[in-house]
């Protein structure tokens, strides 16, 4: 598949909080280890992406403590990644901001609470850690088979 494929992926939101996201053709498999938990600043951000060019899949990661949370990286506002500059996220109390109109959204449900998209969300991505890395997934599907079709 190529790029085409993918745009239409994304852009194939079916109501609130959704986006075809396992239709990517980017999409990594199940159990697939995004990065150590190291790797994402406590109370910050960090990006793992999968894939070529504008449309490629995109995973930002959000992290406090040891929890971590997976979104696409995808601002509902303008369809664009929340960051400006790769590996650049502005977090603030549990907030994250998109860099490009400053919309706040909350690292634990993802929902906008305050700027121009107010009442819509980040697309959860499912995720866990083990062993000090985080991985894409659940954790039961990891040891079955992939729920990505690429
Ligand atoms: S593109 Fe994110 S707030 Fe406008």
């Amino acid at each position: 598949m190529g790029m085409d494929a993918g745009r239409a992926c994304i852009d194939d939101r079916d109501g609130d909080f959704e986006l075809n996201w396992q239709q990517h053709p980017d999409c990594p498999a199940d159990g697939t280890k995004l990065c150590d938990i190291a790797d994402i600043p406590d109370e910050g951000g960090h990006e793992v992406a999968f894939g070529d060019g504008r449309e490629n899949f995109r995973v930002l990661l959000l992290r406090r403590g040891e929890r971590v949370w997976s979104y696409v990286n995808y601002c509902p506002h303008f369809s664009l990644p929340l960051n400006y500059e790769p590996q650049t996220f502005v977090t603030l109390d549990g907030l994250i901001m998109c860099a490009h109109h400053t919309a706040f959204f909350n690292f634990d449900d993802g929902r906008c609470v305050d700027g121009p998209c107010v009442g819509d969300g980040l697309v959860a991505l499912p995720s866990y850690v083990s062993g000090g890395g985080v991985y894409f997934g659940s954790r039961q599907a990891s040891t079955s088979e992939a729920g990505c079709h690429v």
